[in-house]
């Protein structure tokens, strides 16, 4: 980086959101870290500050705009520019068609396809005005497979993706680009949560439904969190700069076998 740049981070109290804060900290940017969770989020600002990082907390529900406009306009405030945007809270649903009520519908299309809509929409006037900008959105290799599980989340992760490759149509004449990353089966708390009760429900240990599910990925591992930072860091960075519209997945290959 020739001079300071910014990152603001969606879900980054947790799992891959965190991971990705703590990782662009340590790349030098400065980050501001949102989560539903005010606690979580400030953890994540506290680690980067003992790192010697610049880290911001804020506490906030993705799926409110006018809070998520405001916190926007705090960020922008003190850091002056908003660089790079990752729009990566999200929540899974019930696995049981059965089980699933329509407040789980509205969560899931609030959070993972509005909260993705009201993060992006937050900065991008500023983004157009610097014609300067990279958009992260989290999709799901779910949001491409079609399954009997988890329907509300799969069908919210292909919005994702759809709306991925609707904005970069909309901001490609400013120089912005915006891209989906996809992962793949990645051990954070909600996957070990959904790990947890599916192997308790079949009568088998989480780590044998692990190594299961590892058993059917081509190339037999899981995704890790430096899997997901390093196409991130990619996607940031100048190599990128006229990669638009993608959604590229980090699942070691279940996408392309049938
Ligand atoms: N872990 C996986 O295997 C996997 C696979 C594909 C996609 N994803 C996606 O990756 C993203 C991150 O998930 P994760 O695995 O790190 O899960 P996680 O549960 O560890 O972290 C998600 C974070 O989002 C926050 N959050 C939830 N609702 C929010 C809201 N309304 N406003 C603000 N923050 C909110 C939670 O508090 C939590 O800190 C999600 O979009 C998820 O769907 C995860």
């Amino acid at each position: 980086m020739s001079s300071k740049e910014y990152v603001f981070i969606t879900g980054g109290g947790s799992g891959i959101g965190r991971a990705f804060a703590l990782h662009f900290a340590g790349l030098g940017y400065g980050v501001a870290v949102a989560d539903l969770k005010a606690q979580a989020a400030e953890e994540t600002a506290q680690q980067i500050r003992a790192a010697g990082g610049e880290g911001l907390a804020f506490g906030l529900d993705v799926s409110d705009p006018v809070a998520t406009q405001r916190v926007a306009a705090q960020v922008l405030e003190t850091f002056g520019q908003m660089d790079v945007v990752f729009a990566n809270a999200g929540v899974l649903s019930p696995a049981d068609y059965f089980e699933v009520q329509p407040t789980d519908w509205d969560l899931s299309l609030d959070v993972n396809v509005k909260g993705v809509e009201y993060t992006c929409r937050a900065f991008i006037p500023g983004m157009i005005e610097r014609r300067k900008g990279r958009i992260l959105t989290t999709a799901s290799y779910n949001g491409f497979r079609a399954g009997a599980h988890v329907i509300p989340y799969r069908v919210t992760k292909a919005a994702v993706v759809m709306y991925t490759r609707c904005l970069a149509l909309l901001l490609a004449e400013y120089g912005i680009t915006v891209n989906a990353i996809c992962p793949g089966v990645t051990l954070t708390p909600m996957q070990l949560e959904y790990a947890e009760k599916t192997a308790s429900e079949r009568g088998i240990s989480r780590e044998a439904y692990l190594d299961e599910r590892a058993a059917r990925i081509p190339m037999h591992e899981l995704t890790t969190v430096a899997d997901l930072n390093a196409l991130a860091e990619f996607l940031a960075s100048p190599g990128a700069r006229i990669i638009t519209g993608q959604a590229i997945a980090v699942d070691g290959g279940v996408l392309v076998s049938s």
